[in-house]
This record gives C-alpha cells, structure tokens and sequence, in this order.
C-alpha cells in the first residue's frame, strides 16, 4: 500500500511468480514507473489500485490477502498532523477483516515518532502479534526486503525500523 515508485513490489512480484499482487499508489508518475518495470520484466502477476488503498480495502472479501507491505508510509511529520497518519485503529480493524489469519503485515519508517506511534497502536489493537524475537530483529532489514526509493532518500531521523506481524487467529 503505497507503493511509491513501485521498485518493491516489482522485485517482490518477480521473486515469486506465482503469487498474486495487489499495488496500491494514488501517485500517478509511480504508478507509470511501476507499470513500466512491470512490463519491462514481463510480470503478469501484478494488478493496480490508483485510487486510496483504503477505498480498495472496504470493497476486499474477508480473510483474502497472506501479506500486507506498509513501506515508509507518509510519516507526517508535525504533531498536529499525525491523526493523517495510515495507521489507526479503524485501519488496523480493516487490515485485520482483509488479512487471513496468520497472514503477515509488514510496516517499515525511518521517523521516530511514527516507529513508536505505529507499534503501539498495533500492538494496542490486540489482533497483532509482533514477530521480532530478538532485540535487533526490527533494526535489520528483513531478507526479502528491497530497499525502496524513499528509503534511500534517508529522509528520517532513525535508521529504518521493520517490524513484521502476524494476525491472530481468531
Ligand atoms: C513516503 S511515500 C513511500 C513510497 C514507497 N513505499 C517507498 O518506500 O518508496 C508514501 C506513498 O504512499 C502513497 N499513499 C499515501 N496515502 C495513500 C493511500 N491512502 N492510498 C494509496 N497510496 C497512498 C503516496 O502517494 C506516496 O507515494
């Protein structure tokens, strides 16, 4: 969900041919640039969402999706603005409906106060349980992980932070 220029979810898509991917961007030269590498590489597995990723959400079937990437989202930076922020409770209860169970959500940022706002409200929301076993495992880019463009821009104040979550089964 906001894939950007979409470097990720082509790699992503082209790693694993026969998974299907859903790529959610409302930027309109991101969008052209990941139609391009996903027609450069020849993938048939990728289909686009150009409008709000949320309005894709509420029109998804329960427990459809294994994966969830929320990749440097707009961190909104000023206090005032953080209600902007994707991560809310209401949008974690939708990612859950959507989720299957077990599925994973992936959420990375390279801003402070985001990285802490987001595991709290994640943790808080109750149907997440956070993988990270080791103390350094949210440090490290996980191994299937492709640097993102926004990434490489080191915008942030933090080195990125990857944490992984699986959903509960209910
Ligand atoms: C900071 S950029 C990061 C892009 C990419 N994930 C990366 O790491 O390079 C956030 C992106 O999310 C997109 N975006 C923000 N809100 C969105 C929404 N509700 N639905 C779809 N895309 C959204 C923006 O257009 C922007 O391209």
């Amino acid at each position: 969900m906001g894939f950007g220029g979409g470097e990720h979810v082509a790699a992503q898509a082209e790693a694993n041919p026969d998974v299907g991917y859903l790529a959610c961007e409302v930027f309109v030269e991101g969008v052209a640039k990941c139609l391009t590498a996903v027609e450069e590489k020849g993938l048939s597995n990728v289909r686009f969402w150009t409008e709000d990723a949320r309005q894709l959400i509420d029109r998804l079937p329960d427990s459809c999706l294994d994966r969830v990437f929320i990749l440097f989202p707009d961190p909104w930076p000023k206090k005032k603005h953080h209600k902007r922020r994707i991560i809310q409770p209401d949008f974690l209860d939708s990612l859950a409906r959507i989720m299957k169970p077990g599925a994973h959500l992936r959420f990375a940022t390279d801003v402070r106060s985001y990285a802490d706002e987001a595991l709290q409200k994640i943790l808080a929301h109750g149907q997440f349980d956070w993988l990270a076993e080791k103390a350094d495992d949210w440090r490290r880019p996980p191994t299937d992980h492709v640097r993102t463009r926004y990434e490489s821009k080191n915008l942030g104040d933090i080195a990125p932070v990857f944490y992984e979550f699986s959903l509960k089964s209910s």
